[in-house]
């Protein structure tokens, strides 16, 4: 069944308070709830219908009198007072048995939950929508020494413990964790004076791996008052690690529970990306405390209203933390890495979607960073100041509310009074915009002149014009900045911007900062890309006119062009020569563009890509950039090593990070001397790492991967990098087969959510491997996703998304795709989950 925006009603009855007790048991846990329940004044339904699933009803009373309510599906219903009543009920589950990683389950013996967005009804019969908001009071029985839930503690017994949250909330905010754990504790005063007990829970034994993630989380608190004026409003905020979890972290009222990868890290066993991206989450979870709890969604189809928002506002803590530039740049080769593909294929949808099967498919990178970058255009357009202004009337207007984006937007109309109707289609259309460019220069006078089309999709199949910031600098043709950024609105179809008063024909640089989420199109010369690689005073354009250098040359390389772009080689090396840039950034410009990317590129273009000549291609480029720099390398690897102590901040990881990729180029030339040499001295991951990567990227390093088994085999977050290097490093034609072994490798456990995508993750992202000629890719993750639906749906449904780009290749390609999703889809008793997103990919 299909459920839409436009159905939305209200429930008929609101919630005074919720009192449950659990009493734990692997097999056999007992929940007993106690629902104060009042008609809703807003609303003259007066349907009770409570949601339940895979749930065994023991009893149920309303006013303490036994009723027997009509058991229906996804839940039940039963005839109700038409005034206050309390309804009384006590449900058997079985933890142990919940392989789905949603509602109550079990990991190494440890209970946890995840419930957003619909697993609360598993764990007890409940209207279980975000718009019912209620207090929740919770007791936990068991003999477990740690006992936790929301809110505040309440009393605690030798084998028992009471929690109080006042904070009125969702039911997809309900959290549980009870095992064997160990606290890493600390405190923080927040700016009011109240005095916050911290704690980070984790197995014994991952002590060592917690200060960081608890720096992380007091430098969030401090930043989102300092910068939001958000304050923390529990006595305590309680982080718990979990090693089986389908997603990164999960923002429960002051009970965040966190997939161990997001938030356990020492220097020893994670890499300097793992130390930024475990920041990035410990924030936006803990700023989803005032965007998503305190103002949580009305309905699922809201679901950007928070997610959006707190990936911006987790964008902005990391480009503040670290480098922005940087942050800017990796998120925009996120974006284009996983948004563009579905927004230009058959899972396009809107930023708000109009209906879904299953919303657990559309926890999506449209969502989430699509729907950041709609914030940030509005920042652009509104200013700093109006943007800030908004942001505190949304929090005072709308805290304690469950809203939608109408909501949202009205804010910043009221505080700008600026009319946002067509801005909305950002978030009512689905697709991304073709921005195309030309320019016109006459007699002092220069013109540019956009068009915009946005491509019809199932979702949208008549999209109109949309607001467009594109933020616009013009360099004079020394090299000199004539115009300073200005910010362009572009509200039509096609519009026309003139500069005046120029002595000379400008060189553009256009959408700087990446200023909307859109795909630029300009008839360029790569000697003009060369020209803004060597003099952009923006530092986003400047990266990007050398990405669109390596993407030009690559992209003739892999139609059989032999030799490799001047203007590109030439960029690189004054790149690796430039000593006055941040070396983060000397790295992102080294870095190619991704293989799928460029093959969505030529697939734009009308170019049916071929995975094996783009992988050849890509490594013959990076084979000449490294004869070419062959001279500046020794040096360049020199002056970044870091022979202070390990940190995990963005200096240092800025300079292992060009170190790497200087490894990478070395490699190509010493065969992988240097590289051993780099993993037998290594004493971090980073570096040890890096070096693995580049050995067997060279066909070497059997003998270090043995002793990195041996010497880490006890870790798994670790063991998980072991598994999936192996097959992002495997040639395309080795990479199905290595994948395949390490399936049947006794450490491959496929039930935990991390060691699958390490290894099939890992495959469907290999984009010449995957592609191999023959299908063995396709097969091999399909024979996986078939195994794990009945397991794990939502992991499973998640990873089809790998076969999404489908149409982009060739016929026999297609055909051989084709077939494992019509294998999929033939499968009996396919989950909601997969059948939904294996539909779609096949739709025209
Ligand atoms: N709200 C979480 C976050 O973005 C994501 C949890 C989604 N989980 C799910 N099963 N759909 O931080
Ligand atoms: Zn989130």
């Amino acid at each position: 069944t299909t459920v839409h925006l436009k159905d939305y009603t209200p429930f008929g009855f609101t919630i005074d308070s919720v009192e449950l007790t659990f009493r734990l048991a692997p097999s056999a846990t007992r929940v007993i709830s106690r629902i104060a329940f009042r008609p809703n004044p807003e609303t003259g339904d007066r349907r009770f219908f409570l949601h339940g699933e895979g749930l065994t009803l023991v009893r149920a009373t309303i006013d303490g009198d036994e009723v027997t309510p009509e058991i229906v599906d996804g839940g039940l219903t039963c005839p109700v007072p038409d005034a206050p009543f309390t309804w009384e009920s006590e449900v058997e589950i079985d933890p142990a048995a919940n392989t789905a990683l949603e509602g109550l389950y079990l990991s190494n013996g440890m209970y946890c939950t995840q419930c957003e967005a619909e697993g609360f009804r598993k764990i007890t019969y409940y209207p279980d929508r975000p718009d019912v908001m209620a207090t929740f009071t919770v007791r936990i029985e068991s003999d477990l020494p740690v006992l936790l839930s929301n809110g505040n503690p309440g009393d605690r017994g030798e084998t028992w413990a009471e929690w109080h949250d006042p904070w009125p909330k969702p039911a997809y905010l309900f959290a549980l964790v009870a095992g064997d754990l160990v606290a890493h504790a600390d405190r923080f005063t927040t700016c009011s004076g109240r005095e916050v007990a911290l704690n980070l829970w984790v197995r014994p034994g991952d002590e060592d791996k917690c200060a960081f993630g608890m720096e992380a989380l007091k430098t969030s608190m401090t930043w989102d008052e300092q910068v939001y004026g958000r304050e923390y409003d529990l006595d305590v905020f309680n982080i718990v690690a979990v090693d089986d979890f389908n997603m990164g972290a999960m923002e429960n009222k002051g009970l965040n529970i966190f997939n161990s990868s997001a938030v356990l890290a020492s220097p020893e066993t994670s890499t300097d990306a793992n130390f930024e991206r475990i920041e990035a989450i410990i924030a936006h979870e803990y700023f989803h405390n005032w965007t998503g709890n305190r103002i949580t969604c009305r309905d699922w189809f809201q679901l950007c209203l928070k997610e959006g928002l707190t990936v911006f506002r987790d964008a902005q803590f990391t480009a503040d933390m670290r480098s922005a530039p940087v942050k800017r740049i990796t998120d925009v080769i996120d974006l284009r890495a996983r948004q563009f593909p579905e927004d230009n294929g058959p899972l396009a949808h809107p930023v708000r979607p109009e209906s879904f099967q299953e919303i657990n498919n559309f926890y999506t990178a449209t969502v989430y960073e699509k729907g950041a970058e709609v914030i940030g255009m509005l920042k652009r357009l509104v200013g700093d100041e109006a943007y800030a202004e908004a942001l505190e009337l949304y929090f005072a207007r709308h805290d304690g509310q469950a809203c939608t984006i109408e909501d949202w937007l009205k804010v910043f109309e009221d505080v700008t009074g600026r009319d946002l109707g067509q801005f909305k289609r950002w978030y009512s259309q689905a697709g991304t915009p073709r921005l195309t460019v030309r320019d016109y220069w006459t007699d002092g006078t220069y013109t540019l002149s956009f068009t915009q089309v946005t491509p019809p999709s199932a979702a949208s199949p008549d999209p109109q014009p949309q607001v467009i910031p594109v933020d616009v600098g013009l360099l004079g043709p020394n090299g000199d900045e004539v115009r300073p950024t200005e910010t362009l609105e572009m509200t039509g179809a096609t519009q026309s911007f003139r500069f005046e008063g120029l002595a000379a024909r400008p060189v553009p640089s256009i959408l700087r900062g990446f200023s909307a989420p859109v795909i630029l199109d300009r008839d360029s010369s790569d000697s003009e890309r060369a020209f803004l690689l060597a003099h952009d005073t923006d530092p986003f354009n400047r990266w990007e006119a050398g990405r669109m250098l390596a993407a030009e040359t690559l992209i003739a390389m892999a139609a059989g062009d032999a030799a490799p772009g001047s203007d590109y080689l030439d960029g690189m090396l004054a790149v690796l020569r430039d000593d006055t840039l941040d070396p983060a950034y000397r790295a992102l410009m080294l870095a190619l563009p991704g293989q799928s990317e460029l093959a969505g590129t030529m697939a734009d273009r009308g170019i049916t890509p071929d995975p094996d000549a783009i992988w050849s291609a890509a490594e013959a480029l990076r084979l000449a950039l490294a004869q070419k720099a062959q001279d500046v390398l020794p040096r360049l690897a020199e002056d970044m090593r870091v022979d202070a102590p390990y940190r995990a901040d963005a200096d240092q990881a800025g300079k292992r990070a060009l170190a790497g990729a200087v490894l990478g180029l070395v490699t190509r030339l010493d065969g992988g001397i240097a590289a051993a040499a780099q993993y037998a001295a290594a004493d971090n991951m980073t570096l040890q790492l890096s070096a693995l990567g580049c050995l067997l990227n060279a066909g070497k390093g059997k003998a270090e991967l043995a002793a990195f088994r041996d010497q880490w085999g006890h870790d798994r977050l670790v063991m998980d990098k072991w598994f999936g290097l192996q097959v992002m490093q495997a040639a395309p034609a080795d990479a199905a087969d290595a994948a395949r072994q390490l399936t049947e490798d006794a450490d491959f456990n496929w039930k935990n959510p991390n060691r699958f995508r390490a290894v099939l993750g890992a495959l469907a992202g290999n984009h010449g491997g995957f592609h191999h000629a023959g299908g063995a890719g396709y097969a091999l993750l399909a024979d996986w996703l078939v195994r794990l639906d009945p397991v794990n749906p939502q992991t499973t449904a998640r990873m089809c998304s790998a076969f999404q780009t489908w149409r982009r290749y060739d016929a026999d390609r297609q055909a051989l795709i084709r077939a494992q999703l019509d294998r999929i889809a033939a499968r009996p008793s396919l989950s909601r989950d997969t059948s939904e997103m294996v539909t779609r990919i096949l739709s025209a």
